[in-house]
């Protein structure tokens, strides 16, 4: 037992929790999971899952997303970044409708199916169906030889190293990277992007580890905020476009790991229902980085603002506007608005990581929750 005990130790690396470790390794895994197949000097981007395969990619009619939990998230980001980025039509379904819906799918279509385990069982239904209606099947794993690797046709391993935690934290980034490597190298293939923009994004990328690190900064701010909401019992998570997935994402980990209900919400959907709960208690976290529809979120803030919600703001370094209206504001480093997730996300996962310890619960295996789900 004791030797157990000190094993554990010696894995968590001096972290607390695996949660919390492998939210810090993220900086080292990104850049793992681009390492050796991107150089923003020549343009190339190389992984042989795509090369192998490309002209399926570039004659598709349309990419169909299938994944569960977190990895239907990063599906929909993957979304956002590469319809902007390719045109192709994206769909991002949750493994588990899909499988049993009669979907329409054929030999033109690719479907890219994402799964940190590799085993969850609705996705690797989704597959077997894809393939039996003649469909390309392209597997985003992190877990090598996984049973999800070995179904589909081809496949980019995220290089994010083993993930204990229930929560899954280093698996989203490292999947939106993968993720934003295909898209542009389609993107190249196609012509979609203009040069400029096409290399602005692979230096940006190469610039992420080091904002992951910078947005790990903001620890002990997020841990105080933790301390004057640990104690809500509801939250609402917003954001728009690319950070519209952020959202769901702050709100699925919360919920996670320290039971309070948390709902994620398109920020100007809000008006749509969720407003109505807005009161003095009920924490609104806004995802509001500088960039993109940025003036349309800081009025939904005002919105909330006015019906006395408090207002706990994800900023751009710098920003003033937001600050002057939020109770709590958290500042990350800019990036473009694309690769905006892989930062927004930091603050969250450490937002609901701090609630949940101070509520005493076990963060690393929350209760009724798997790892991977490998049955119905
Ligand atoms: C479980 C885990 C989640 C995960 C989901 C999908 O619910 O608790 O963290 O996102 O399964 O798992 P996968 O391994 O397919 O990404």
């Amino acid at each position: 037992q004791e030797l157990k005990m000190n094993l554990e130790q010696i894995e968590k690396g001096g972290y607390e929790h695996f949660m919390l470790k492998e939210i810090y390794e993220q900086p080292n895994v990104i850049k793992d999971t681009y390492r050796g197949r991107l150089s923003s000097t020549t343009g190339i981007i190389k992984m042989a899952g795509i090369e192998d395969n490309i002209e399926k990619f570039l004659q598709a009619d349309r990419i169909l997303i299938v994944a569960c939990g977190t990895s239907w998230h990063a599906g929909l980001v993957a979304e956002y970044i590469i319809e902007e980025f390719t045109r192709i039509p994206v769909e991002v379904e949750y493994a588990s409708e899909f499988r049993y819906r009669n979907p329409i799918v054929n030999q033109k279509d690719v479907v890219i199916a994402i799964s940190q385990s590799g085993e969850t069982a609705d996705t690797l239904a989704a597959i077997k169906l894809a393939k039996e209606k003649g469909a390309f099947v392209f597997g985003v794993c992190n877990v090598v030889g996984s049973s999800i690797s070995r179904e589909t046709h081809a496949g980019a391993y995220t290089h994010a190293g083993p993930e204990i935690g229930v929560a899954s934290t280093k698996a989203f980034t490292t999947q939106i990277t993968v993720l934003t490597l295909i898209a542009l190298r389609l993107a190249k293939a196609k012509g979609t992007l203009s040069k400029s923009d096409f290399f602005r994004y692979l230096n940006e990328l190469e610039l992420i580890p080091d904002k992951v690190q910078e947005a790990l900064q903001t620890n002990d701010e997020v841990e105080k905020i933790a301390k004057i909401i640990k104690d809500t019992n509801n939250s609402l998570y917003l954001g728009r476009g690319y950070n519209f997935p952020v959202a769901l994402e702050g709100a699925l980990k919360l919920k996670e790991i320290s039971y309070i209900h948390a709902e994620g919400y398109p920020a100007a959907e809000m008006k749509h229902g969720p407003i109505a709960l807005i009161d003095e208690h009920m924490p609104v976290i806004v995802i509001a980085p500088k960039q993109g529809h940025y003036d349309k979120v800081v009025s939904n803030i005002q919105e909330i603002k006015s019906r006395s919600g408090k207002i706990i703001a994800v900023v751009t370094k710098g920003d003033t506007q937001v600050k002057a209206l939020a109770d709590h504001v958290i500042e990350i480093p800019e990036t473009s608005d694309a690769l905006s997730p892989l930062l927004t996300t930091i603050p969250l996962q450490l937002l609901s990581y701090h609630i949940a310890v101070l509520r005493g619960c076990n963060v690393d295996q929350p209760r009724n929750l798997a790892k991977s789900v490998t049955v119905e």
